[in-house]
């Protein structure tokens, strides 16, 4: 049994969690947010260098646990915006050399897709909807495989984009929801899919002439373009299912929070005789506990850096989901 407290910088959140046999004993976190306007990647990275000696100590406390149990420090390597894993990784190895500690770095969207080992699924088509990556994912032959994806931009900036042309901070998604749950009156919109593979900048385009005309309201804008691009991945997670024969569909990714996309993989799963999972929402957004949950089961298969040669590890702002070699499974 292992103690792993795992580090999560990669973009806008700054998150401590500690998984401990497979179970999560705390996940604190701490995000960035402005009121107008993106994220600004070095405002980001200081939010993260300012919160996390005190994150550190909430998450312990909130675990019920001392330093000296922590058996290793997971942290995410990528991939991310470079200012902000750079802060995460900082804070990592400075925990490893205090408690003479192992590190063992992550992939973030890795953790994202493993965490949801956590409902229950087994064998399952993953639809990873999150701020940069929009991937329909399945474990095959020691790798995730990427079978579908967006051309473009990821579903969740896509979002915030479309929030900040209409003048909402970030992050949109949340907002908009609950603007899309004032309407029923869907406007035509582009629909965009290649196969299993979407793409989204077109209809961003068109929702901002849509909004620039005045003609429409934001609550109807909110509510047809949830009605279509979750339309667009359900139709894809769908064709990946077919194409598989897989009978379970794993959201994950802070979109996934998003109740009108649940609902409409629900539908779309119970209607295929297929099961859906979805974890909670604390772990479907950046959090630390997904670190820590997949630094633990690297860690028991042996994947570690020891504190002697931290020197060479350095951050992967690019890493790609079907390059890493599942050496756990
Ligand atoms: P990545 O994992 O691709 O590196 P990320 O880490 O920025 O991206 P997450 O924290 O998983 O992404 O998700 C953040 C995104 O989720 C933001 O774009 C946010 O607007 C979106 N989001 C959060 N809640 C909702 C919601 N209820 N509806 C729609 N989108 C949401
Ligand atoms: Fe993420």
């Amino acid at each position: 049994m292992a103690t792993i407290l795992g580090i999560e910088s990669t973009a806008h959140t700054f998150g401590i969690g500690i998984a401990r046999n497979g179970k999560i004993l705390s996940n604190i976190r701490d995000m960035y947010h402005t009121e107008s306007g993106g994220i600004v990647p070095n405002d980001a990275a200081k939010h993260h260098k300012e919160n996390s000696e005190k994150i550190y100590f909430e998450s312990l406390e909130k675990a019920g646990i001392k330093e000296n149990e922590i058996d290793a420090v997971a942290f995410s390597q990528g991939p991310g915006l470079a200012p902000c894993l750079i802060e995460g990784m900082k804070f990592a190895k400075k925990i490893s050399l205090k408690l003479k500690k192992p590190l063992v770095p992550v992939n973030h969207c890795i953790a994202h897709l493993e965490i949801g080992k956590i409902t229950g699924a087994e064998n399952p088509i993953m639809l990873y909807a999150s701020g940069a990556n929009t991937q329909i994912i399945a474990y095959e032959s020691s790798k995730y495989r990427i079978f579908g994806e967006t051309l473009d931009i990821g579903v969740g900036n896509f979002i915030d984009n479309f929030a900040r042309i209409m003048g909402i901070g970030f992050p949109g998604g949340p907002k908009i929801q609950e603007l899309a749950k004032n309407s029923k009156n869907y406007i035509e919109l582009p629909y965009v899919v290649k196969g299993m593979d979407i793409s989204l900048s077109g209809i961003l385009t068109n929702l901002k002439q849509k909004f620039e005309s005045k003609k429409y309201s934001p609550e109807d804008l909110a509510y047809s373009m949830q009605e279509t691009v979750f339309a667009m991945l359900v139709e894809t997670a769908e064709r990946a299912m077919a194409h598989t024969g897989k009978k379970e569909l794993l959201l994950g990714g802070g979109v996934s929070c998003n109740s009108r996309l649940q609902e409409m993989t629900k539908k779309m799963c119970s209607e295929r005789g297929a099961r859906l999972f979805v974890p909670e929402n604390s772990l479907l957004v950046d959090n630390g506990a997904m670190t820590a949950f997949l630094g633990e089961i690297m860690f028991n298969k042996g994947i570690k850096v020891s504190a002697k040669e931290l020197e060479n590890l350095d951050i992967k702002p690019r890493q790609r989901t079907d390059e890493i070699e599942i050496k756990w499974k």
